[in-house]
């Protein structure tokens, strides 16, 4: 009987538990945002992985057995050494340039992430391999996080900073974007809005929701729980992550 923790640097993960959710209905889950410490897109590299270590041994004490970084941020800078360091299995992010390469008509997409994940080798590695492919245009979501954290989520102003991002992305061309922070799926109506008819948003969490169901197996760990549900933590204060959790 597994018990599922999954953090991120604030309510973004939120997406990602979503999608996890309707693979695993009966699962126990502990989510946990470290929103203390929000944004971890601005951060170094180092913070990020003690900020994550700090979350994983709180999510062990709770009894997590297995841990999904719903965070790119935190996945490009922390993962390969949570691997290292600890026994649970972990699930991470992947930036969906894959799938945004396959299905490009105009042959370039575009990427919106955080600065930390954007120069973190992880993201440099994976865009290296579609570059001969295609062109890959990429804007940091600047204020993007905020606007989440804020429950800011369709005003004129919200709009305005969607807008700033995205906008050079689709003045290069991009008919395809991949949305590279789990806050940002939270903005896709938005973004929708903004963008004209026939370009597609690429959200990684069904994917990575995927990847757990076969970890957890691969794992021997049931998926069921006789006490399903989620435990929301965070190391702030935890009115957004309630209200956004009664949205979902
Ligand atoms: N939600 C996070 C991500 O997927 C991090 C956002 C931030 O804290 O900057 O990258």
């Amino acid at each position: 009987m597994a018990t599922i923790g999954v953090f991120d640097s604030g309510s973004g993960g939120l997406s990602v538990l979503r999608e996890i959710r309707k693979l695993l209905p009966e699962s126990r889950f502990i989510y946990y945002s470290d929103n203390a410490y929000c944004p971890y897109g601005e951060k170094t590299a180092e913070f990020v992985t003690d900020r994550s270590r700090a979350v994983t041994d709180l999510l062990l004490s709770k009894g997590a057995d297995v841990i999904v970084v719903a965070c790119n941020t935190a996945t490009a800078a922390a993962i390969a050494t949570l691997r290292a360091e600890y026994k649970v299995p972990f699930v991470g992010m992947e930036p969906a340039v894959k799938p945004a390469a396959s299905g490009t008509r105009s042959g370039v997409v575009g990427v919106l992430a955080t600065a930390g994940t954007l120069r973190a080798p992880k993201y440099l590695n994976t865009k290296g391999q579609y570059a001969d492919a295609v062109k890959i245009a990429e804007r940091v979501g600047k204020g993007f996080v905020e606007l989440v954290e804020n429950l800011d989520l369709d005003s004129p102003h919200a709009e305005s900073v969607v807008r700033a991002s995205l906008q050079p992305l689709l003045d290069e061309g991009a008919d395809t974007v991949v949305l590279g922070c789990t806050h940002y799926p939270f903005l896709l109506p938005l973004m929708q809005k903004i963008a004209p008819d026939g370009v597609r948003f690429i959200d990684p969490a069904p994917a990575v929701a995927r990847r757990l169901v076969d970890v957890l197996d691969t794992a021997g760990l049931a998926r069921e729980s006789s006490s399903p549900g989620v435990e929301l933590l965070a190391s702030g204060t935890d009115t957004t992550l309630r209200k956004l959790f009664t949205i979902l």
